[in-house]
This record gives C-alpha cells, structure tokens and sequence, in this order.
C-alpha cells in the first residue's frame, strides 16, 4: 500500500483546549514520532504565536527522517512565515461552502483565485516542497465547488488535496461516506486533468474518524491524519497509535513503523498535554491487553488471543492479568504462579474469597497485594491450627499463668 501517516499533534492536537506544548517537550515528541517513522510531522501553524514559529523553525533544522510540515491560511503573509520557518511541507486551506465564502465576504470565483495564487506562489519559492490544499469541511460543502477549487489548487502547484471530515460527519455505508466521497473526487479530479495525492483528515465527532479514515484508504488515499490520542477540535481526530496498529496487524503493513516506541511517546505526550490516557483506551490504554473475568482469564493463561484480537507484543507491550471480583480459581492460581507460591485448594479458594471482598470495594489486587494476601492467610491458618492444638491438647502450664 502507498501510505503516509502525517501526525498531527503539534499542529491539531495542539487546539486542544489547554494543550500547549514547551519546545523542548515538542521536539522530544517529534524525535520519538521519527522512531516510530511516521512520514510526515505537522509541526505547528507559524502564524498562530512566536513560540510555535520557533519550534517549527527548530523541528525543520533537527534533520528527522519524517518531512515536517507547517499549517496557512490561504494568505501570503501566512505562507511566508511557514517557509521562513525551512518546512518541507505545507498545508494550506480555504472553504469553498457558500455560507462561509458569504462570511468572508468571497465569490468561489474570488477564493478560487485566491487559493490558486497562494500556492503557485509558495510552488515558485519552493519547487520541492509538498503542498496540500485542504477545502475546509470537504465534505459538507458543494461538490462541485470542492472540485473546482482543488483542480485550480493542484494546476496552481498543489501534490495533495486533503478530504477534510472537519465535523466528524460521515458514516461508512451510508450515503454520506468517505469511500464514496473520496471515489467521486478521485474520478472528478482525473477528469479534468489533476492526479494529486488524495488525503483524509477524519474527526471524531461520532466517533468513527478511524472507520471513515479506513474507508478513505480503501477507497485510494494515500495520506492519513492522526494525532496522538486523537488529540484535536472538540473530539478529536484519529488516534495514531490505533491507527498504526489495524494498519501493521490488518492490512499487510507489519514492519513499516516501530510501534513498540507507542507507550513511551503517548506517556510523554499525555504527562505533558495534561490529558490522560483512558484505562479502556485501544492500544495504549492501561486495560487495552489486561483480562479479568474468570472466564476469559482462564482461556486467556493458555493462550490470549482466545479473548484478544491484536497481539500485546505489536505494540511492546505484554497481556495481562487483573484480579477482582470478576476473578475465578484460574486467576488466582496464575497469578500465584507468578509469584511462584504453590497452593493448595484449600490455600487458592481462601486467596480467592479475599480477592473477591478487595474486588467488591472497586479496586484490584496486584501482585505485590497478592503476596501479602497469601502471608495473612497463612498467618491466621497458623494461628487457627495452633488454638485448635491448644483445645485438643489443653493448654500449657505457662500460658495459664499468662506469663511469655
Ligand atoms: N485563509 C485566509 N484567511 C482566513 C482563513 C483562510 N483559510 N480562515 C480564516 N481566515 C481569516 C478570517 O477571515 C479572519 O480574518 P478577518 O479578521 O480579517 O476577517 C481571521 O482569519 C480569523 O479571525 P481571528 O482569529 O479573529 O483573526 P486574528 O488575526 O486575531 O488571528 C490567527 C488569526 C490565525 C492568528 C488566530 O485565529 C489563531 O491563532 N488561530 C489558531 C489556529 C487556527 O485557528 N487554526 C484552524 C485550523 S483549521
Ligand atoms: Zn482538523
């Protein structure tokens, strides 16, 4: 499959309410995005703040191996800050639905011409760099204008048009999808002489930015959107380290990105965007390859994938084991296998009983918890086997005078 994974983070995730990144964590997430070996960073909009013209600056100097790219308006002004900024990617865009052309006061005529001007002016400086044009909420604004506008962009310099789902409207199978819209524009744009590169920028607002993502790639994009835990506007968009899962395990693309640097990068970028990852979460979340309820525990010991689909170790990391009320004997003896504690029936159903009471206040018990568990237990049989040698034997002399 010809791929491009383009993350985000820096760019969408970073309007995020409250999400800012400092340059040094930026570039730290940058570095590690190039070690999972995404093509293409988004590093940020220049026009947006000083901080972000500097650490888009900085992120085009580092010499990664993903192209770095920065976000414009469809102004000059806009583009000559991105490329002051040595990016060698920009992505530039501009509505084409009539209401919001109403808001800017703009014929189609106007903004196609405006569209056009901006790239060919950003294609002359720079013959090399890859240019996208986004026709903001693609695929809610008249196709025949987002036809229009992007046949000029790509005659103007464009390699890319980006399918923005800027609303996280579509639904896979219905008439309003992505395959289809994605289809259509193909077709369209190869009608009147343009063979760009088709993009897909899904958001998640019904939560079906990574199925719409998919149908786009199915349908023939090549470059995917994502951000690290779909950070973005309102709900987000695609999240990268789900993405690059079902891409490396589903669709033949094993071996393409290192996803065993996933924990370690969405640690860091949640530590520091203040948002943490979900305990559900696919992929990176906590629980994402823990088993709990017995019954799927004790099929999970002897193998996981009878209750999971996407092997732990793809993304470094291992299946696990939770005990609570849901456990069963099959948990408890697992886990005191771990800790390499033979017990006995007797020893494992009294370990369990306790699991379940810990379990019923709303929390596990780890293994550490475990090992005490099984300490008590054995202390109180102790203490229970030796009052019940006392009363068989009668008690000692000593212990009459209460004397130690
Ligand atoms: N091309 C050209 N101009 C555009 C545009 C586009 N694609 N989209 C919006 N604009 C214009 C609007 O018409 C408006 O200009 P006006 O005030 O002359 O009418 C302006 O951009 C946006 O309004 P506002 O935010 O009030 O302007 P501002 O000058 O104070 O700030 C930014 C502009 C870009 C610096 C500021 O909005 C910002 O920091 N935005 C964060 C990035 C962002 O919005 N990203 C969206 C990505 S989809
Ligand atoms: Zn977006």
């Amino acid at each position: 499959m010809n791929l491009t994974i383009l993350d985000t983070t820096l760019r969408e995730g970073e309007q995020t309410p409250g999400v800012c990144f400092d340059v040094h964590i930026k570039l730290a997430i940058a570095d590690l995005l190039a070690r999972v070996g995404v093509e293409v960073i988004e590093a940020g909009h220049p026009a947006v703040t000083e901080e972000i013209r500097r650490a888009v600056t900085l992120l085009a100097a580092r010499g990664l191996g993903p192209r770095v790219g920065a976000h414009a308006r469809s102004l000059k002004s806009d583009v000559d800050l991105a490329l002051a900024c040595g990016v060698g990617f920009l992505g530039v865009f501009y509505c084409v639905a009539d209401e919001r052309l109403e808001d800017h006061r703009q014929t189609l005529t106007r903004a196609v011409d405006r569209i056009a001007r901006v790239i060919a002016y950003a294609r002359e400086r720079r013959p090399d760099l890859w240019i996208r044009y986004t026709p903001e909420d693609t695929v809610r604004s008249p196709f025949e204008n987002v036809l229009t506008a992007a046949a000029a962009a790509v005659q103007a310099g464009a390699d890319i048009i980006s399918v923005a789902d800027t609303t996280g409207f579509l639904i896979p199978g219905t008439g309003r999808d992505m395959y289809g819209f994605v289809s259509r524009l193909r077709d369209g744009l190869a009608a009147r002489g343009a063979f760009p590169k088709i993009a897909v920028h899904c958001h998640n607002d019904r939560g079906l930015a990574l199925a719409n993502a998919l149908d786009g790639l199915r349908a023939g994009a090549e470059i995917v959107d994502a951000s690290i835990l779909g950070l973005g506007e309102r709900a987000g968009i695609v999240d990268l380290a789900t993405l690059l899962a079902v891409l490396a395990h589903d669709f033949g693309e094993a071996g393409r990105w290192d996803l065993t640097v996933l924990p370690e990068l969405y640690d860091l970028a949640s530590r520091y965007a203040r948002v943490p990852v979900p305990a559900h979460f696919p992929v990176t979340g906590r629980n994402a390859f823990t088993h709990c309820a017995g019954i799927h525990t004790q099929a999970a010991t002897r193998n996981p994938l009878h209750y999971q689909s996407l092997p732990a170790e793809l993304v470094g990391r291992k299946s696990e084991i939770a005990l609570d009320h849901m456990s069963g004997l099959a948990s408890v003896r697992y886990c005191l296998e771990l800790l390499g504690i033979e017990a006995g029936e007797e020893l494992a159903r009294a370990v369990l009983r306790r699991v379940k009471e810990v379990g019923q206040t709303g929390r596990t018990v780890d293994l550490a918890e475990l090992k005490y568990v099984v300490r008590a237990l054995e202390a109180s049989e102790g203490e229970s086997r030796d009052e019940a040698a006392a009363t068989s034997l009668g008690p000692e002399p000593e212990e009459k005078t209460g004397t130690c």
